[in-house]
């Protein structure tokens, strides 16, 4: 099932290939992207900062209000038929000074769907999405230093890591470095 390449629709999705739809997410998908974030957080722990325990105490509409989009937010995921598959997330600054950073977040592919180009399109979507806004200069990310897999899918779309925080996260009794990388918008610099 490996993804072909991507035919872009005129409806807000994207065809990756004959089995998976690349959609941007809205309030109409917060019962499946509980779901997989949930997920998410409980088969890859270390992977994210926020906690399965914490998350789940959240209702559906606080899920619903994360996926209104705007030109300053999107959330992307990829479907296999009605199953929601894959996700992640571009936020942007509000402040002025700083609305010029934008930040990608909540990568996550599902195990049966790994090691198929799937994160590589929906990121690409994603920094496509990003690099489309007006005045947006740099994205920022942060991976626990032992990700080799998605340090390798971030530098492969120009991430550079810029510093590494040590003992940022405290997961299960462990702690964990955290590396923070930046990819300049090509068209700003
Ligand atoms: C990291 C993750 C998103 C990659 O998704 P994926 O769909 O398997 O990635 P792709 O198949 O598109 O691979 C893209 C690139 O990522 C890297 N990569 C992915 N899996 C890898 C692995 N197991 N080992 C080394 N590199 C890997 C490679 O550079 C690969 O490019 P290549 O196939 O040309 O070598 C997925 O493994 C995942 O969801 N992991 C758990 C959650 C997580 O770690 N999220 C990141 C939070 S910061």
């Amino acid at each position: 099932m490996n993804v072909e390449g991507i035919i872009i629709f005129d409806r807000g999705w994207t065809r990756m290939n004959a089995e998976l739809e690349l959609h941007q997410l809205d309030a109409g998908h917060a019962v499946a992207y509980q779901s997989i974030r949930l997920q998410a957080l409980r088969d890859s722990p270390t992977a994210f900062n926020s906690s399965y325990e914490e998350e789940k105490q959240r209702s559906i509409s606080e899920f619903a209000d994360l996926l209104v989009p705007s030109p300053s937010r999107g959330i992307f995921g990829v479907f296999d038929a009605s199953q929601l598959v894959a996700t992640v997330g571009f936020g942007r600054e509000i402040r002025r000074k700083v609305n010029h950073k934008g930040i990608i977040r909540g990568m996550y592919v599902a195990p049966k769907y790994r090691r198929q180009g799937v994160g590589k399109q929906l990121l690409s979507h994603a920094l496509s999405f990003a690099d489309s806004q007006p005045g947006l200069v740099q994205l920022t990310l942060v991976v626990n230093t032992a990700n080799i897999s998605a340090i390798s899918l971030y530098e492969a779309f120009g991430f550079k890591s810029f510093g590494i925080e040590p003992a940022a996260a405290l997961i299960d009794g462990a702690l964990h470095d955290e590396m923070h990388m930046v990819r300049l918008v090509p068209q700003a610099i």
